[in-house]
């Protein structure tokens, strides 16, 4: 039976090493959010696996919130900003975290970043698990950065290729013969 990781061809983080920067990511959050009650706002899908992980390594009282955009369709372009899926909670006067899988163009990210200052929360930073500096169109940085990746597409830990691999417990890229449909 085939299985998920014979279609991988390079693993760039294991489980271990995910886990062991997550785990600081939080120490660093709990520091710096003490007594403030944050709003981790997870970016559904791709950021489901991190900020779950995330959320339970932030040892301060902090809530969550779902928000889904779509920037990707079934390939591997962007193509702009949709709101899916709004947010419940009110976030005037909160310190909000917007928690994601990736910083790649930073096209959605700005978007949605300027969509929730209107709404005039007290702080709003920005947490991504990997960052690909070398794809960025948008001038936008990351406040807190997991680890800082290729420029190749990557998959595990929550990010797919057309909605498979997210459950892939660690990072990796893909065959190219996964994508080109070639074998
Ligand atoms: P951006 O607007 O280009 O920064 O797009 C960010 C979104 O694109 C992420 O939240 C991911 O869903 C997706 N994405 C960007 N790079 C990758 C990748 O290497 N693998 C899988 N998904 C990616
Ligand atoms: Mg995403």
């Amino acid at each position: 039976m085939k299985k998920m990781t014979d279609d991988i061809e390079r693993v760039l983080a294991t489980k271990e090493e995910l886990d062991a920067v997550i785990e600081k990511m939080g120490k660093i959050l709990t520091e710096e959010y003490a007594g403030r009650n944050p709003l981790i706002l997870c970016i559904l899908k791709g950021a489901a696996p991190f900020a779950s992980n995330l959320f339970l390594q932030i040892d301060c009282p902090a809530e969550m919130d779902f928000l889904q955009v779509s920037s990707y369709g079934c390939g591997i372009t962007s193509n702009g900003f949709t709101l899916k899926k709004d947010i419940d909670t009110d976030i005037k006067g909160r310190d909000v975290i917007i928690v994601d899988d990736i910083l790649d163009s930073g096209n959605t990210l700005l978007k949605l970043r300027n969509y929730l200052m209107e709404r005039q929360p007290k702080s709003l930073k920005l947490c991504v698990l990997f960052d690909k500096p070398l794809r960025r169109e948008s001038p936008i940085q990351a406040d807190y950065v997991g680890l800082v990746m290729p420029d190749e597409f990557i998959v595990g830990y929550g990010l797919d290729y057309a909605e498979s691999y997210r459950n892939l417990p660690y990072v990796g890229v893909l065959k190219p013969e996964i994508y080109t449909g070639k074998s």
